[in-house]
């Protein structure tokens, strides 16, 4: 064939080893194993039985046609209130665009703000896509990792440091995937402080907000961060809907419509009952208190069984679908922990390294299995880390 560009020849998938430790586990289990998967991040349950009947009358009602390029109407205004109530900062439905999923809301985002050749911040441990997309749009970035020690908590002074003339952007997620650290307030203020010092975007992934435990604090709330904020959501995680693929992104007006013009080359609109479903589950808030206090439980759940074991510390999970435990006292190579885990228990995790240096010496754990799982789950960790480390002595 024809060379490729380089452009799609740059996106290289990243977070090899981990998938690694998932995808044996995940082979193991399907030859009839009794393996407990703890690395994926995906709901163990369906979407709620109300937007799924809400999208067969949909289907069922004729709306098998084009929608408008920024999303249906109603969809918008659904959308623009959840970012009222997600950001705390009153939002219309022409400061919305709909995208199918929050990763087309990232990559949106991403395409919106950076040029060829200009630079961003990201801030560690981030979601596995965050560095292609970045390089799809020819931008370079760094990394700045949030320190274990400080529960994955972001540091302004780690993040100044990295600043460079060409910086456009700094992309942060919380809750945060893989850590659970929830963001405070204080740390998202001296966040913004840098935003409008040195007049950055701030990329701001929520699609955890509902997940959060406490008040959600988003950085587009902050003084004078509503102009330079835009805000990724998306109906995955809060609404139980990983499949139907729909998301979006918020911010100023004036950049919403602008993007209205890469949808009008990429998607050309979304599909049309999908729409109607997803803004009636929005209207209505389908499964979304449900799914919060279902992972709040099976957190507190597999919190309690880890709680007292030698040489396991949690850090972070505070909020989001995953829980992060420092195993580093047990053995400091990630990877080969989890490997071991695998082996010796039919414990699938994801090592922290796959993650960034800052997860290192950690595994992450997904809560996204029923709570008697997770409890023999905890019970075949802390039995492998007393016998790990007897062996090893
Ligand atoms: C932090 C974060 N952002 C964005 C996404 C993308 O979600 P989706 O494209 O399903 O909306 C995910 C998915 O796991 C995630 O963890």
């Amino acid at each position: 064939m024809p060379r490729p560009s380089s452009r799609i020849s740059g996106i290289v998938p990243s977070g090899k080893d981990g998938w690694e430790v998932h995808f044996a586990a995940w082979t193991r289990k399907e030859a009839g194993e009794d393996i407990i998967m703890l690395s994926v991040g995906d709901h163990d349950f369906d979407t709620p039985s109300e937007t799924i009947e809400a999208c067969v009358t949909a289907v069922r009602g004729s709306n098998h046609h084009y929608t408008p390029l920024p999303g249906l109407p109603r969809l918008r205004q659904a959308m623009a209130a959840a970012s009222s109530a997600c950001t705390g900062v009153e939002t219309t439905p022409d400061q919305v665009i709909a995208t199918p999923g929050g990763q087309a809301a990232l990559y949106a985002a991403v395409q919106a703000v950076l040029d060829q050749g200009d630079h961003a911040i990201v801030v560690a441990p981030y979601y596995a896509t965050y560095p292609n997309t970045f390089s799809a749009a020819g931008a370079s970035f760094t990394v700045v990792e949030t320190p274990a020690e400080d529960g994955f908590q972001p540091r302004a002074d780690m993040i100044r440091s990295a600043l460079k003339p060409n910086t456009r952007a700094i992309l942060i997620n919380t809750p945060n995937n893989p850590t659970g650290a929830v963001y405070s307030r204080e740390r998202l203020e001296q966040l913004a402080e840098i935003c409008r010092e040195h007049d950055l975007w701030l990329l701001s992934d929520e699609v955890y907000w509902t997940l959060g435990g406490g008040e959600h604090v988003s950085p587009r709330s902050l003084p004078g961060m509503a102009e330079r904020t835009l805000v990724i959501n998306s109906m995955s995680k809060s609404h139980g809907m990983t499949g139907w693929r729909m998301g979006w992104l918020t911010g100023p007006q004036d950049m919403i419509t602008l993007l209205i013009n890469l949808n009008l080359v990429t998607t050309y609109g979304l599909p049309a009952f999908i729409s109607i479903a997803c803004a009636e589950a929005l209207e209505n808030r389908y499964g979304v208190k449900d799914i919060a206090e279902r992972y709040a439980a099976r957190r507190t759940v597999f919190l309690d069984a880890v709680h007292g074991m030698n040489d396991v510390t949690v850090r972070g999970s505070e909020g989001g679908m995953y829980v992060m435990l420092d195993v580093s006292a047990v053995e400091p190579d990630d990877e080969k922990f989890a490997w071991a885990l695998l082996d010796k228990e039919q414990v699938g995790v994801m090592p922290g390294s796959s993650f960034g240096e800052a997860a290192a010496g950690h595994i992450r754990i997904s809560l996204c299995q029923p709570e008697p799982v997770l409890r023999e789950a905890a019970a075949r960790l802390r039995r492998f880390a007393s016998t790990y480390r007897r062996e090893a002595a």
